[in-house]
C-alpha cells in the first residue's frame, strides 16, 4: 500500500475505513479542485506524468493539504478526480489493467473532439469504458477553473456542483465529497440523461456548461 495516500492503513496496519483521494493533472483545473480540498483541511495527493517534486512548489501555494506523489501511487486512491486534457484519458487508463472499485470523477471536457470519434456517445462513456471495471462520476468539469478555484460558500449560500452517475452509490459518495468541499451537489442523474446537460459536444457546450449557480437553504 503506498504510504503516500495517507490514512489507508494505521500503524498497526489495521485497515481503516478512511477514503482516500487524488487528482491526476495538476493544471487549472486540478489545482482548482486541489484548492478546495485544502481550504477544507481534507488531504489530496496530486500526481501528472511530472515527478512530484516538480509539483511542490505549485501544491506548497495551497496548502499543506495537498500532496504531489508518483502518478503510479496517485492511481491507488479510492476516488480519482481525473483532472487531464480529454485526449490523455486513454494514458492513465493504461496504466492499470483493471479499475475495480475505484471512482473515476471526469472533471475532463471533450471540448473540440469530433463527436463521430466518441460514436456519438457522451464523452464520459468513452472515459468509463477506458477505465474498465471503474464507477464513473462526472462532476467538477461545469465551470470555468477560476470560478472553481473560488471559495464556495457565496453571500451564504453554496455553489452548485452538478453529479451524473449511472450508479448511485458512487455518485452519492462524491456528492458527499462535494458537501464537504462546501459545495451544493446536484445529482441529474445517468450520464446519457442528466448527464447530457454537463457535456461539450464537438465545438459546442450543452446547457448546464459555465452556469454559475447558488444554492441557499
Ligand atoms: N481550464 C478550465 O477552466 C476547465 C474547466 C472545466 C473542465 N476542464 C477540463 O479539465 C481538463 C484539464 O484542463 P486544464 O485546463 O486543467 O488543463 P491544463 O491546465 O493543461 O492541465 C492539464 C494537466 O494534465 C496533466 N496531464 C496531461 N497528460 C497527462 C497524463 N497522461 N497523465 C497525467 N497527467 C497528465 C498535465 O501535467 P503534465 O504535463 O505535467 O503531465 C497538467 O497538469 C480538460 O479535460 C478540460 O476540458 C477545464
Amino acid at each position: 500500500m503506498p504510504q503516500a495516500l495517507f490514512g489507508r492503513r494505521t500503524s498497526c496496519t489495521k485497515e481503516i475505513s478512511k477514503v482516500t483521494y487524488s487528482i491526476v493533472g495538476f493544471g487549472k483545473i486540478g489545482q482548482a479542485i486541489a484548492k478546495a480540498f485544502a481550504r477544507s483541511g481534507i488531504e489530496v495527493a496530486v500526481a501528472t506524468t511530472r515527478p512530484p517534486q516538480q509539483l511542490a512548489s505549485t501544491a506548497a501555494t495551497l496548502g499543506a493539504a495537498v500532496k504531489p506523489i508518483d502518478l503510479a501511487e496517485a492511481l491507488e486512491a479510492d476516488v480519482i478526480f481525473l483532472a487531464v486534457p480529454f485526449k490523455s484519458h486513454r494514458d492513465v487508463a493504461g496504466k492499470k489493467p483493471n479499475w475495480t472499485g475505484k471512482i473515476i470523477v471526469d472533471a475532463t471536457n471533450a471540448y473540440g473532439v469530433d463527436p463521430a470519434d466518441l460514436g456519438g456517445r457522451p464523452s464520459s462513456a468513452a472515459i468509463e469504458e477506458a477505465f474498465a471495471g471503474a464507477q464513473l462520476v462526472k462532476g467538477f468539469n461545469h465551470l470555468p477553473a477560476s470560478t472553481l478555484a473560488q471559495d464556495p460558500n457565496v453571500n451564504g449560500g453554496r455553489r452548485v456542483i452538478f453529479i451524473a452517475s449511472d450508479a448511485k452509490d458512487p455518485a452519492s459518495e462524491v456528492s458527499k465529497i462535494a458537501e464537504k468541499l462546501g459545495f451544493a451537489p446536484i445529482y441529474l442523474g445517468k450520464l446519457a440523461e442528466g448527464g447530457a446537460l454537463v457535456q461539450a459536444r464537438g465545438s459546442s457546450w450543452a446547457q448546464l456548461i459555465f452556469q454559475d449557480l447558488v444554492k441557499f437553504s
